[in-house]
């Protein structure tokens, strides 16, 4: 296939594999980028700027296909050196960065002097046309599906991606939600330029994660996930466990007095335990509703080959044959 997005990223497959905390190390994003599609380390999730430099060098050793490096610049609790992060990143030649949070301007000019292609990832039209003025090269649009922060307008992507195709010029990838052929088949028909996945590369077999966790991803139905943090305003789609339903809990008896510090034993420090350890019940961990839709633990080239086959398949049989002469 080619499109907008492979033609901007240089990437023979309409795939990106989301920035994940404790998941996006340099064997996954290199396993997604072998096989065809943008692999993504997550910067945050190296303590330092040399530990982000020294995984980037690592995933080099890996493949010679591009990848991208996560920026998500969030209201966290302590601030990470983000030009320590920039400049390990345009010094490790890396071609595509995907930012998070807030708007990228600031970081922006940096990163096009070193032409780096960045894809911003917005839960809004709004935010979407923002990233657009700024110069952002593509959008990666979240919806209300998504695993992670949805942002609080909860428009699910059946509506946010045709809103995106008439309102963005720039390419634009959908994401949340997106497992398998019918997940990106039905993004391009919406108007996107490809799909960016984030819950369904943790169930794969290079994913450097706790083997619990995949489990835990398989064993789920499209009903377990919940939304918390909302009387916060930094909402997160996790599946739910003990913790959350405490969490849940204490949201529902403070109402507006809830304050982060109630529930730091089940967000704070949380990831490390889950995704190393396998402590299931350690805290609340992002995961999407697309949970529903995965059943297996693939390689993420047996992914991709058979994503990109049964879309082909998709297209040329079930689509054409739909239509009458
Ligand atoms: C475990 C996990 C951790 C994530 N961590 C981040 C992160 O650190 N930064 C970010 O921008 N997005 C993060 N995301 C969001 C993904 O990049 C992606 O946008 C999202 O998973 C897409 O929805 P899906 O899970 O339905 O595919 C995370 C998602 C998951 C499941």
């Amino acid at each position: 296939m080619k499109t907008r997005i492979t033609e901007l990223l240089n990437i023979e497959h309409p795939i990106i594999q989301g920035g994940m905390h404790y998941v996006g190390y340099a064997e996954l994003a290199a396993a997604v980028s072998n096989a065809g599609g943008l692999g993504i380390i997550t910067a945050l999730t190296q303590q330092s700027p040399s530990d982000l430099s020294e995984e980037i060098s690592r995933c080099k050793d890996m493949t010679n296909k591009p990848f991208g490096v996560n920026l998500t610049i969030l209201p966290t609790f302590k601030d990470p050196d983000y030009p320590g992060y920039i400049k390990a990143i345009i010094e490790g030649g890396v071609p595509v960065v995907e930012t998070a949070g807030r708007n990228p301007q600031e970081v922006l000019p940096y990163l096009h002097e070193a032409g780096i292609k960045v894809i911003h990832k917005c839960t809004s039209i709004r935010h979407s046309l923002k990233a657009k003025s700024i110069g952002c090269d593509a959008v990666s649009v979240d919806g209300f599906e998504c695993g992670g922060h949805p942002g609080e307008d909860d428009i699910p992507n059946m509506i946010l991606l045709p809103r995106a195709a008439d309102e963005l010029e720039i390419p634009f990838v959908a994401s949340g939600g997106m497992a398998d052929a019918r997940s990106l088949v039905g993004s391009l028909a919406m108007g996107a330029d490809g799909m960016n996945m984030g819950t369904r590369f943790m169930a794969t077999k290079e994913a450097p994660i706790h083997e619990k966790v995949k489990q835990a991803i398989l064993e789920a139905t499209e009903l377990d996930t919940r939304l918390i943090m909302r009387p916060l305003r930094n909402t997160e789609r996790v599946l739910t466990n003990v913790a959350v339903e405490r969490l849940l809990e204490k949201e529902r008896e403070l109402g507006a007095e809830l304050n982060i510090d109630d529930i730091s034993e089940e967000v704070m420090g949380v990831y490390p335990r889950v995704m190393i350890d396998g402590d299931m019940d350690a805290g609340a961990w992002s995961c999407g509703i697309v949970a529903g839709l995965i059943n297996d633990i693939p390689s993420c080239e047996e992914l991709i080959n058979r994503i990109m086959a049964e879309a082909e398949s998709l297209i040329k049989d079930r689509l054409t044959g739909i239509v009458m002469e």
